[in-house]
């Protein structure tokens, strides 16, 4: 019999990364069909794709036990959409590595949730995984994006690639890579307020 790793999550003041649940999937197709939250992305998802990619995401974090957890916002009882840490499956120029990610549903921007949420997995990434460095990479024109990674301090390599899954004379084909490694991670969990707490489900 195999037994299967239990699920992290991770608590931050306002928010829990948690296992995906079905009244989710709903709530994503929605998020992934509103053209503001796909702008960098080739195209909206249908909701059998948004569906099929929240079966993706749950079942490599139940496998897994981390992953793209979903992210609930506690007071409201409310998910807003998912934050986490990803091992892409095609190739990069820094592969293999482990990518931190983020995609929240419009309504809950502005909020500062995407970068608490990004704080409880790097936290989790250095600490827990102990792993050497956590990478990010968006299109060049995503600002509100590049502007999490800055927040969580992570660096510009200045190395910007081709992402391998868009077609090489695609405006979003150009990405920025951003890095940062455990000693970059301390200095930013020092000098912010975030709290963040971890439990085996
Ligand atoms: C990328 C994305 C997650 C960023 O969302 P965001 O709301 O800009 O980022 P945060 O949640 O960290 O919020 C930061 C903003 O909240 C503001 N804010 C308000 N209250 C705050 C608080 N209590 N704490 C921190 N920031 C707060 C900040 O000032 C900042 O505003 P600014 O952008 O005007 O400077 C969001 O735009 C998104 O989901 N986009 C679509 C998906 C996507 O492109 N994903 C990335 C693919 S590579």
């Amino acid at each position: 019999m195999t037994i299967k790793p239990k699920v992290f999550e991770l608590q931050t003041d306002r928010l829990l990364l948690r296992p995906w649940r079905s009244e989710d999937f709903p709530l994503f197709a929605q998020m992934n069909a509103d053209p503001e939250v796909m702008a960098y992305y080739p195209s909206v998802l249908n909701n059998d794709e948004s569906n099929a990619l929240a079966h993706k995401f749950s079942s490599l974090l139940l496998n897994q036990s981390w992953g793209f957890w979903a992210v609930e916002h506690m007071d409201r009882s409310e998910f807003i959409g998912f934050v986490g840490l990803h091992k892409p499956q095609y190739h990069l120029p820094v592969s293999p590595c482990i990518e931190i990610g983020w995609r929240l549903a419009k309504e809950y921007w502005g909020n500062g949730y995407a970068t608490e949420a990004a704080f409880a997995s790097l936290y989790f990434a250095f600490e827990q995984l102990n792993l050497a460095q956590v990478y990010a990479f968006t299109p060049v024109a995503n600002q509100k994006s590049w502007s999490v990674m800055q927040r969580l301090g992570m660096e510009n390599t200045q190395n910007n690639f081709k992402h391998p899954m868009i077609p090489k004379h695609h405006t979003l084909a150009e990405h920025l890579l951003y890095k940062i490694n455990k000693q970059q991670y301390h200095i930013t969990a020092k000098e912010s307020l975030f709290r963040v707490s971890i439990k085996n489900v």
